[in-house]
């Protein structure tokens, strides 16, 4: 690297330090409910506001959000095992200052790596402390290993769902599971593909009521956001929905989870600041 690259570097991290960073999971437990699109447009929306975000394709075996975007990524984590990479070396660009870093073949399980490599990766893992003021993890549907050390590391965890009966007995079975391994986990559901506010509310109560008859724990309510073809048309054009059709109702929606997201601030200084980035490095290292 040569001598003014490395300066830049030692910029941007000093002016980032003392930044606390929102670490947020985005999962659901059926495949398919629009998970991918909620988390790129929901870091644009939050792009929109003056945040920094950094956007993280975990969905280590089926990344697809560079697709989305319609960029075809040059680096993944994967390059983080080349000796003279650092993290800051993997990240990408996208749209609107959008940062965000591919998940890339070949990379399909932590619990895979050895030792070094593991080391390697928490080491400069940890340096993004302070580098966004959120970074988002799309993770892969379903429980399976790999997605749950992220959903469980996180400091929160939208949960992505549809008004659909299989979409939603899916997500109540991930509630379950991340709610046993962590019972003070945040969940925050987002409503997907809404056909009415009102079948979006009973999709929310449904879920709320039973976690809490059940599982004997709250589940918030992020929001919802329409059921709109302008989403799949913007899928097909590989843009972003809150670009390609800014005033769409899904565009709207997506604006609408962000002033909520935005507005409980004053929760997370507290559950942030004790953890931070250390934090959940060393809970991604207790779920493997
Ligand atoms: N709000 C919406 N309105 C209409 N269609 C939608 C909406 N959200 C998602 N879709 C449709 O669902 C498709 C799948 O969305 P997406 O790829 O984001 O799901 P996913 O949960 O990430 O899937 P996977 O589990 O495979 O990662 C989109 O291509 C789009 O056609
Ligand atoms: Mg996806």
């Amino acid at each position: 690297m040569n001598d003014q690259a490395q300066r830049l570097r030692e910029q941007i991290q000093e002016k980032t330090t003392g930044r606390s960073t929102r670490l947020v999971a985005v999962t659901s437990g059926k495949g398919g409910v629009g998970k991918s699109n909620v988390t790129l447009n929901f870091a644009l929306g939050l792009i929109e506001k003056g945040q920094k975000v950094l956007l993280f394709d975990v969905d280590l075996g089926l990344a697809n959000l560079d697709v989305l975007m319609g960029i075809t990524p040059k680096k993944n984590l994967m390059h983080l095992l080349e000796d003279d990479k650092t993290i800051f070396d993997i990240i990408e660009k996208g749209p609107n200052g959008l940062e965000f870093i591919a998940g890339g073949s070949g990379f399909t399980q932590f619990s895979q790596l050895e030792e070094w490599q593991l080391g390697k990766v928490f080491t400069e893992l940890t340096k993004l402390q302070g580098y966004a003021d959120v970074i988002l993890f799309d993770t892969g549907a379903g429980i399976t290993k790999e997605s749950l050390q992220f959903i469980l590391a996180a400091d929160e965890i939208l949960l992505v769902t549809t008004p659909e009966p299989p979409a939603i007995t899916d997500a109540y079975a991930m509630m379950k599971v991340v709610h046993m391994k962590k019972p003070d986990a945040k969940i925050k559901l987002v409503i997907n593909r809404a056909t009415s506010t009102q079948e979006g509310e009973q999709t929310a109560e449904k879920l709320t009521v039973v976690a809490e008859k059940f599982l004997g724990f709250r589940a918030s309510t992020l929001g919802m956001l329409p059921d709109d073809q302008h989403v799949s048309k913007a899928v097909k054009q590989q843009r972003p929905f809150i670009i390609a059709f800014p005033y769409s109702p899904a565009a709207k929606g997506i604006r609408q989870l962000v002033s909520t997201f935005c507005g409980t601030d004053e929760k997370r200084v507290q559950f942030v600041d004790q953890t931070g980035l250390k934090g959940f490095l060393t809970r991604l290292r207790k779920w493997m």
